[in-house]
């Protein structure tokens, strides 16, 4: 079985709809280590009270790429196969994007390329999209860059605000990031250029 390591840095709803997933044996693969960089991370509370392995490893004040060693360190004694960055609010080194070569996936709260960065669903509620959704993307050296896995399309209805539209947009990612785990855990993809096809 393949072990993930999940990386945030706050509430964690991602995390647990993967947890979800794993426990009910609907998706195959088991949590190897959770890591945030701040202590106070709700997600951190609960990975230690589903009884996973739990680790802070603070980053403030920290070089970037310091900070990034020691969390491969860990992934690495952990023997993590996939890397998954839910709600980690921490740019990567290039050197840590090295370490794992399409072995690390991020989900923003976008259609990418649209609305990259900080408050995606504010940025597109604030254009004036009519939809938005989410994406599940290998990581690469940019941020919200790499390689599309899997999109999600959220309507923007005329009742919205940025809160509801990203409530909305919630739901979706916890349904998109299984489905990315799973497609990459199963291997059953290649990668031509930026183009993900399934096999
Ligand atoms: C999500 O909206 C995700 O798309 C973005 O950060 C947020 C994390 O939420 N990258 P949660 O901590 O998983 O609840």
């Amino acid at each position: 079985m393949k072990n993930l390591g999940i990386l945030l840095s706050g509430r964690g709803s991602n995390f647990e709809a993967i947890a979800d997933k794993v426990e009910s044996g609907k998706l195959n693969a088991n949590i190897a280590i959770v890591i945030s960089n701040r202590a106070d991370a709700p997600g951190i509370e609960s990975a230690r009270s589903r009884g996973l392995k739990a680790q802070v490893i603070p980053s403030k004040g920290k070089v970037r790429e310091e900070h990034d060693r020691d969390v491969a360190a860990a992934l690495c004694a952990h023997r993590v196969d996939l890397v998954c960055l839910a709600g980690y609010m921490r740019l990567l080194s290039p050197w840590f994007v090295q370490q794992f070569p399409n072995r690390i996936l991020n989900i923003h709260p976008a259609l990418l390329p649209a609305f990259p960065g900080l408050e995606a669903q504010k940025q597109a509620f604030d254009y004036g999209v009519k939809v938005s959704g989410c994406t599940v993307h290998f990581v690469d050296e940019n941020l919200d860059h790499g390689a599309i896995i899997v999109q999600k399309v959220v309507p923007v209805l005329d009742g919205d605000d940025e809160h509801s539209l990203a409530a909305r947009i919630l739901e979706q990612e916890h349904i998109a990031y299984t489905e990315a785990i799973g497609i990459v855990l199963e291997g059953k993809f290649s990668v031509e250029g930026r183009r993900v096809i399934l096999r």
